[in-house]
């Protein structure tokens, strides 16, 4: 549901820095971070949850990135926030049965600008040089221990878009071995053979085609989806996946999944309660469609390729919120 009124801007607070590590732990709202050689403590009225640091970092990018994404993400099973395009909720508890049924659970909502400043900030103080939460897990160093120097790079990116449709001039391609972008060491087996165009006379600098594994393949970056088409409010994402999902995604409408190459493992839980629902194998080829009632976590034991289908029309939240719509894409009596 969009929010009505806009709340207060409110300002993200940093301490000095710990004496003994080095990082400044910080108030935003009434919630409170700080993060030590392994952990990132959050707390808020009357509650406190721990959480692994690497698991708090690569979240909180790329909730940032993501522009806080289609409906909810989960940090983990306590922590996150929801999208109300426009303002965003930061909760803890409010989605765990056991937070709420004790009473300890906690949500408040800001501005969403208010939220990318605050998680920006908490970010660049906390992430070291050589450590990317946007790299696979094996392809980057490691966020643990105390301050070194803060990372330099582009930290934050969500997405790099493509200047014209790839391929045709004018495209400055973002991927290609001239731009650092080689084809990642999973997918070296791969045929990345181009297709063959025959552009009508009058046509050949409007028409192309590209090979889009070898666009995929040169991801540097995993669980980051990138556009590969926009059109209208149909959101196409290509994706390299390895490792895990860092963050449990709970959708405020349908989304696709097309598996291109290998496995990802999906659990799929109530999105209120966080209760089983299901469990998908995604293998090359598979297509799902996730529904608009759920949150989902994917695992992808080794580097994959998957598309994922969004339909990013402004109010499709509220016609699923307030079932409007049914939460699946396609009920068995309408075949
Ligand atoms: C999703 O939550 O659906 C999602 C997010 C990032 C990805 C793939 C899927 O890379
Ligand atoms: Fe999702």
């Amino acid at each position: 549901m969009n929010t009505e009124v806009t709340p207060e801007k409110v300002s993200v607070i940093a301490s000095e820095p710990d004496p003994v590590l080095g990082y400044r732990s910080f108030q935003f709202g009434e919630f409170k971070f700080t993060r030590d050689a392994y952990f990132v403590h959050i707390s808020w009225p009357k509650g406190v949850h721990t959480m692994e640091v690497d698991r708090f970092l690569r979240a909180m990018v790329r909730d940032i990135g993501w522009g806080f994404f289609y409906g909810w993400i989960f940090f983990d099973d306590v922590f996150g926030t929801q999208n109300h395009y426009g303002t965003v909720d930061i909760y803890a508890g409010t989605y765990s049965k056991g937070h709420k049924e004790t009473g300890v659970d906690y949500l408040e909502t800001y501005n969403t600008d208010d939220v990318r400043v605050a998680f920006e900030t908490i970010s660049k103080d906390w992430i070291n040089e050589g450590y990317d939460p946007l790299s696979a897990p094996l392809e980057t160093g490691s966020p643990l221990g105390a301050k070194q120097q803060e990372a330099s790079g582009p930290l934050i990116r969500g997405f790099e878009p493509a200047r014209r449709m790839l391929g045709l001039a004018g495209d400055v391609q973002p991927r290609s071995d001239e731009t650092g972008h080689p084809i990642n060491r999973a997918f070296a087996d791969l045929d990345y053979d181009l297709p063959d165009i025959e552009a009508e006379p009058g046509f050949e600098d409007q028409i192309h085609a590209i090979n889009l594994f070898d666009h995929i393949a040169r991801a540097d970056v995993t669980w980051n989806p990138s556009f590969t088409s926009i059109t209208r409010a149909c959101i196409c994402c290509v994706t390299s996946e390895e490792h895990m999902l860092p963050v449990i995604h709970g959708n405020d409408r349908n989304e696709w999944f097309i598996q291109l190459t290998d496995e990802i493992h999906w659990n799929i839980q109530d999105k209120n309660s966080g209760n089983p629902r299901g469990r998908i194998v995604m293998k090359s080829g598979d297509i799902c469609a996730m529904p608009a009632d759920i949150r989902h976590q994917g695992y992808s034991p080794k580097r994959s390729m998957l598309m994922v289908l969004e339909n990013g029309t402004p109010g499709l939240e509220e016609k699923y919120a307030t079932g409007e719509l049914e939460p699946f894409p396609i009920t068995a009596s309408r075949w």
